[in-house]
């Protein structure tokens, strides 16, 4: 009886979130399967191609042997030069043998990070919109989510002051992102600093994700862990997909308190042992070879970013902000009287052109989509005729 039954399924799995930019790839890639052309606004990832040097790393690295387990916190050469590599851009001093867990991306640091600091009940502090994993594995560990709305008139900044309104005995965690994930923001030196004293006066956890470090503009990025003192309670995430192009290569790391990475350490063990090997010994020569492709790159995003941000200012009832990181315009589309999620749908479905809606990125997202602009500047052109002509018959 009962034979197409099954077992049924965790009872977490109702708590667990996703990222919704792969569900509007999915769905423009049916569109592509009929022979239409899309526009590519909604993933997140770098257009360019990963720098030769390292490819050529990779393949000697796999001519080498480099195809077997590694050591589960990272092969020690590769901890050192990301020790070498921080150390020098956020003036800390790192040791790579115990402070650095080298992992399959960026998205295990902060999975694991979680996982070995917050318990069920406790309270996590985050920005809102924010890139979606944080909200989805602070619920699945049974903890609570505690959303600070960023405010446009702000910049979409993460306000200190509004992160100390939040706190409550319970709170064990402050999550920000800077350069920020969807809104393209950035916070101060002297915001950071704030963070951190926050942190400090209620013994909390910090987890900082600074992937898009290297992606700013007209301004130099401060990192958490260069404030004195901070090192002992962060976790930063970081890694390759962003700053060399290596989304597929799935590396990134995380550094931080000397126990936090021993418990990430442990849990690596649980889920992947190691990264690949050759992608580490790839990503030596990212960080120790030729600099000029991440210049380059970020020369050519601002470009873009210039590009868009005007063509979504000239749109009907769309208003957008210069972004001063990252590769993602935020703009308001509260103007045309539509749910951003309708818009989306909308765009995709009339004008061909993928990007995600705003409320993919929490609940105070709405009123905004997000456009990756990681795309060339032909595409971005097309792209916002198509959203212009669409708007207009509304
Ligand atoms: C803010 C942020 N953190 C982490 C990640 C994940 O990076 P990775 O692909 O290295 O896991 C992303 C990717 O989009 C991101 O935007």
């Amino acid at each position: 009886m009962g034979g197409s039954r099954n077992p049924g399924h965790a009872e977490r799995m109702n708590r667990a979130g996703t990222e919704t930019a792969f569900e509007v790839f999915a769905m423009a890639k049916e569109i592509e399967k009929k022979g239409e052309r899309v526009i590519h606004f909604e993933m997140g990832e770098p257009d360019f191609d990963t720098p030769e040097n390292i490819k050529e790393a990779a393949k000697r690295a796999l001519e080498e042997g480099y195809t077997h387990y590694t050591p589960a916190p990272g092969i020690l050469e590769l901890r050192q030069a990301i020790a070498e590599y921080v150390s020098e851009d956020f003036g800390v001093d790192i040791d790579p043998e115990k402070e650095v867990i080298v992992m399959p991306g960026a998205k295990p640091g902060i999975f694991t990070g979680i996982l070995a600091t917050v318990n069920p009940g406790d309270e996590v502090i985050m920005p809102n919109p924010a890139f979606p994993i944080y909200e989805s594995v602070v619920n699945l560990v049974g903890a609570k989510p505690v959303p600070i709305p960023l405010r446009e008139e702000n910049d979409f900044r993460l306000s200190p002051e509004d992160v100390r309104r939040k706190l409550t005995e319970k709170t064990k965690m402050l999550i920000l992102n800077t350069p920020h994930n969807p809104c393209g923001s950035t916070l101060r030196k002297s915001e950071v600093e704030e963070i951190a004293e926050i942190a400090k006066e209620h013994n909390l956890w910090v987890m900082s994700d600074e992937i898009y470090s290297k992606i700013i503009y007209g301004s130099k990025h401060y990192s958490m862990l260069s404030v004195p003192g901070m090192k002992e309670r962060t976790i930063l995430i970081h890694g390759f997909s962003k700053t060399y192009a290596m989304t597929g290569w799935r590396l990134g790391y995380s550094i931080g308190n000397p126990e936090v990475i021993a418990n990430m350490v442990k849990l690596q063990i649980n889920i992947s042992s190691c990264a690949a090997a050759f992608s580490q010994i790839a990503a030596i020569e990212a960080l120790r070879g030729p600099q000029d492709f991440v210049s380059r790159m970020v020369r050519e995003y601002e470009r873009r970013r210039d590009t868009i941000v005007q063509a979504l200012n000239s749109i009907k009832g769309f208003s957008c902000k210069t972004p001063t990181g990252a590769f993602y315009a935020f703009p308001n589309i509260e103007k045309t009287g539509m749910k951003s999620r309708d818009l989306m749908l909308k765009l995709l479905s009339k004008a061909h052109v993928a990007c995600v809606h705003g409320t993919a990125f929490g609940e105070y997202g709405e009123g905004h989509l997000r456009f990756s602009y990681a795309t060339s500047i032909e595409n971005i052109k097309e792209g916002m005729e198509r959203v212009k002509a669409t708007i207009e018959e509304l």
